[in-house]
């Protein structure tokens, strides 16, 4: 199990979700970055709003943190009013894009056949996908949480063509944006569980080595239970990334989980 877990290095995502301006996330970066300079046991990547991609990526400059997107359209180009294509993130030096998440699910009325979509686009242009799955309270009350989650991780990645890293985000989704986390037992029975769906679709080999991440109310006190789990391989932050002491603290902590 050891060297499984060696070969997954942790994973700290930042969803500012929509927040901040272009001056503000450029502080963020000034601060921030010496935060981080040390910790080189863990990658890391902030997914700004689409306006501040390109501040946020010359703000980085050569710094290990990567740029992500929170969201793409499939098409290559078009007539898609307000709609982003996975080349115009790549131009924007975005290297991972947030697909699926429960916000684009649930106020956006994304389908799994949608969802989809965008994680082929994103793989056919290499970008990596952060696929984003979770149940609703209700559903978790109903007992119906691993048949919710694994309908979503088959769905989603229903016939992939392509090659390449892709991550899991697991984000219940009673748990995002309440300061209600669920336990770091939960998180590892369900990333263990999504394991084991995705042995069902890809090698072996490339699931030992995929990254499962938990998303909902992570914050500097709660990071380690998560990180320390076997199956955890990082974090999906939102509210407690719009801070740089408090993303960075929870990059050091992870570092060393
Ligand atoms: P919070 O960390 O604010 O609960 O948000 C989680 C989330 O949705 C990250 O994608």
């Amino acid at each position: 199990m050891k060297e499984v877990l060696a070969i997954r290095r942790k994973l700290l995502v930042a969803n500012w979700k929509m927040h901040k301006n272009i001056s503000e996330a450029q502080a963020f970066c000034r601060r921030f970055l010496p935060e981080i300079e040390e910790c080189d046991r863990a990658d890391i990547a902030i997914c700004p709003p689409f306006t501040l991609l390109t501040a946020v990526k010359g703000a980085l400059g050569s710094s290990k943190v990567k740029l992500g997107a929170q969201n793409l359209f499939w098409e290559e180009k078009g007539a898609y009013t307000g709609e982003v294509s996975p080349a115009m993130l790549l131009d924007a030096g975005c290297e991972m894009v947030i697909i699926g998440h429960s916000e684009r699910r649930h106020i956006f009325g994304e389908t799994d056949e949608m969802i989809n979509r965008k994680v082929k686009a994103a793989l056919r242009n290499k970008l990596i996908p952060i696929l984003c799955v979770g149940e609703t309270l209700e559903e978790r009350k109903k007992g119906q949480a691993e048949e919710v989650v694994k309908r979503q991780l088959l769905e989603g990645l229903r016939e992939l063509e392509y090659d390449g890293e892709i991550v899991i985000a697991y984000e219940p989704v009673w748990a995002i944006g309440t300061g209600v986390n669920a336990s770091p037992d939960d998180a590892q029975k369900m990333s263990f569980f999504i394991r084991q769906i995705l042995k069902g679709i890809f090698p072996e080999e490339k699931v030992l080595e995929m990254r499962i991440l938990y998303g909902g109310s992570v914050k500097p006190e709660n990071i380690t239970g998560f990180t320390g789990q076997p199956d955890v391989d990082g974090a999906l932050v939102g509210g407690a990334s719009l801070d740089p002491d408090s993303f960075a603290e929870i990059v050091r902590l992870s570092c060393y989980a």
